[in-house]
């Protein structure tokens, strides 16, 4: 399991093809993730960052075959989180006394997961620690994504160790981002920056050009998902920067829910004006029921705009739809326009919910939006077609 990255640095992580679900249930993870671990055996031997603990003594058990692990000097943990410090209590019963680095909010989180008194040795951003001939560069970023987030840049070899930054859930035996399909290792990471980094935005532009500012190369990024960006790895800094800004592509998501087929209906009428009357925009159309929920996010990251429909349902709109708008308006989504529409039966609240929850999740709604009565009949698709249409000047 030990695989080489450059010079006396290598991978010690667990590829794991089976995962499904992340976050417990929250992310999907169609092409399954890696926790990657790095081994730097200098002069002074480090260990950087762990795996998830469901694999904690597979972890152990390969770290032994790889080193002797009395002859492991420092542990970094980039961050605290489960995915990546989970065999600690596992490594650090075989190695008690070696320090581990990192920082103050670090100290707290894995104290708060692991109620262990381990050498914890808290860094600040430009504390360094010598390995020898090369040293190692703490730098903090908290909240990306929680508050104990750093990265730590290794000079000599002149790699960043990113940590969940630039990361991606994507399994691969190629381990580097030039061997594995481009268009597979890009849906991935606009995936994991859509569904995980954008509430922290600002904060993302903030601490590249802080990084950048260090003018220190960079010749290789670790990240502590998925493949080690060695080709141009400045490209994923450029598409974070991009993504940072109120990113949006020439799309449309139209996303809906039905009991009926009704609001189907509604949302393929609404699509036939709007492609009438803009055919370069990229529409896209989703039964949020029938959707994997992340990819469906993604999608509206993408987008410059978000048309959402859900019935009237109890005098509220359907659950997978409001699920949705309260995760998105976590996310914060920045620069899209938004607009509603569903169908009803007696007392027709869903658009009018809709509308309001859109609003407070940050989409500026351009339209009242539309409802029809029951099933829609020839004036009812008239009407969706019309509001495509007009939907069309206004997204
Ligand atoms: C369980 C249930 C509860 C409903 N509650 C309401 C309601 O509170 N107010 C309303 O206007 N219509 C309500 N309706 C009617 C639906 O909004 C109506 O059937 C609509 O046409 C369904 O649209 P769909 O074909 O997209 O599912 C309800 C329907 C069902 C099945
Ligand atoms: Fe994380
Ligand atoms: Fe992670």
């Amino acid at each position: 399991m030990k695989h080489p990255i450059k010079n006396n640095v290598s991978w010690i992580g667990k590829i794991d093809w089976e995962l499904r679900r992340f976050h417990g249930d929250e992310y999907s993870t169609h092409r399954g993730s890696t926790y990657n671990s790095y081994l730097i055996e200098a002069e002074k031997v480090a260990v950087i960052d762990t795996v998830w603990a469901p694999f904690a003594k597979e972890y152990v058990a390969q770290l032994e075959q790889a080193i002797d692990l009395g002859k492991i000097d420092y542990v970094i943990a980039n961050h605290a989180e489960i995915d990546h410090s989970g065999a600690l209590p596992e490594l650090m019963r075989r190695i008690p006394d070696v320090p581990i680095y990192c920082t103050a909010n670090g100290v707290k989180s894995l104290r708060g997961h692991y109620h262990q008194d381990w050498n914890f040795r808290p860094v600040k951003t430009g504390d360094k620690l010598s390995l020898g001939s090369k040293e190692l560069i703490f730098v903090e970023a908290p909240m990306l994504h929680w508050p104990d987030s750093m990265f730590c840049y290794l000079t000599g070899d002149d790699i960043l160790f990113s940590n969940d930054a630039f990361g991606q859930h994507y399994a691969s035996e190629h381990m580097f981002n030039d061997l594995v399909d481009q268009a597979e290792l890009m849906a991935e990471c606009i995936k994991y920056y859509a569904n995980i980094l954008t509430p922290f935005s600002e904060l993302v532009t903030k601490k590249i050009q802080e990084v950048l500012g260090f003018n220190l190369p960079v010749d290789t990024i670790c990240t502590s998902h998925g493949v080690v960006w060695r080709d141009n790895p400045i490209q994923i800094v450029q598409r974070y920067l991009a993504w940072a800004e109120g990113y949006q592509e020439n799309q449309i998501s139209l996303v809906y829910d039905t009991m009926w087929n009704g609001t189907r209906i509604m949302a393929e009428s609404i699509a036939t004006g709007l492609r009438e009357a803009d055919p370069a925009v990229n529409l896209k159309l989703f039964n949020l029921a029938k959707s994997d929920r992340n990819d469906v996010i993604t999608e509206i990251f993408k987008s410059r705009a978000l048309i959402v429909g859900s019935p009237t349902i109890n005098r509220g709109i359907l659950t997978s739809i409001a699920g949705l708008l309260e995760e998105v308006k976590g996310l914060k989504f920045r620069n899209k326009k938004a607009a509603a529409f569903g169908c009803y039966g007696w007392s027709g609240e869903s658009v009018k919910l809709l509308r309001e929850r859109l609003e407070s999740a940050g989409f500026p709604v351009v339209e009242d939006g539309l409802r029809c009565l029951w099933n829609p009949d020839r004036e009812g698709v008239a009407a969706c077609l019309e509001f495509g249409r007009r939907l069309a000047g206004l997204l």
